[in-house]
């Protein structure tokens, strides 16, 4: 059965064009985006990957570690690395696992067999350092992910840990953010002190709190 949200990330051993990892160890108390692609030398991957290795500053900024995968094997990654760099301008800068052994793709299920038989699907986990499962998203092989979006996730899902907050539709960093319904009017007396707007009960918009690992760095 795939992973759901809530659920705890497999661990797992892997090799990767940084080495083997050993995954929770190697994220520590980071957050952590894994994003499986279908395969290496495609167009669309090539993309993803030199994007995501430029916005490397934005994922640390938010303690945030990218890790990559794909069942093609370790020296076709690292040849393809040369191809993103020559490319998209940019160097890879995190790792990418060469799952040739279906190891972790088994364990995330990231085969669909009626999409493809043999490819990794698009998809993306996002894992908090509880190693719990807070996003998946899987996109069809012809379409590129959007990884601002993935930072606008984190980023919501940061400010719901750290204040209790909720994001709006297309809610962007600095926007005002809903008060959960977690949240008394008691409580939130004390938690938001320059106060709220109250739509409706279930409804109250007020100031976007600081972002907590943003604030951090
Ligand atoms: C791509 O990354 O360009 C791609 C991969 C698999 C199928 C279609 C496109």
């Amino acid at each position: 059965m795939s992973l759901q949200l809530g659920d705890t990330a497999p661990d797992f051993e892997q090799i990767s064009t940084e080495g083997t990892i050993h995954f929770y160890e190697w994220s520590g108390d980071s957050w952590v985006v894994l994003f499986s692609h279908p395969a290496d030398f495609t167009p669309v991957c090539t993309t993803e990957l030199g994007e995501t290795a430029r916005l490397k500053p934005e994922f640390d900024r938010r303690n945030v570690k990218v890790i990559g995968l794909s069942v093609d094997a370790l020296d076709r990654h690292q040849s393809w690395a040369a191809d993103i760099a020559e490319t998209q301008g940019t160097a890879v800068n995190f790792p990418i696992l060469a799952d040739a052994n279906r190891k972790v793709a088994t364990l995330y299920d990231l085969i669909h067999p009626n999409a493809d038989t043999t490819a990794t699907v698009r998809s993306v986990f996002v894992i908090d350092p509880h190693k719990k499962v807070r996003l998946t998203l899987t996109y069809p092989a012809s379409t590129g992910r959007n990884f601002a979006e993935i930072l606008r996730v984190i980023d919501s899902l940061q400010l719901t840990d750290a204040h209790k907050v909720a994001t709006p539709v297309n809610w962007k960093q600095g926007e005002d953010v809903i008060i959960t319904t977690a949240v008394s009017d008691e409580e939130a007396l004390s938690r938001f002190p320059d106060g709220w707007k109250t739509l409706k009960p279930y409804l109250r918009v007020t100031k976007q709190p600081e972002a907590p690992e943003l604030a951090k760095r």
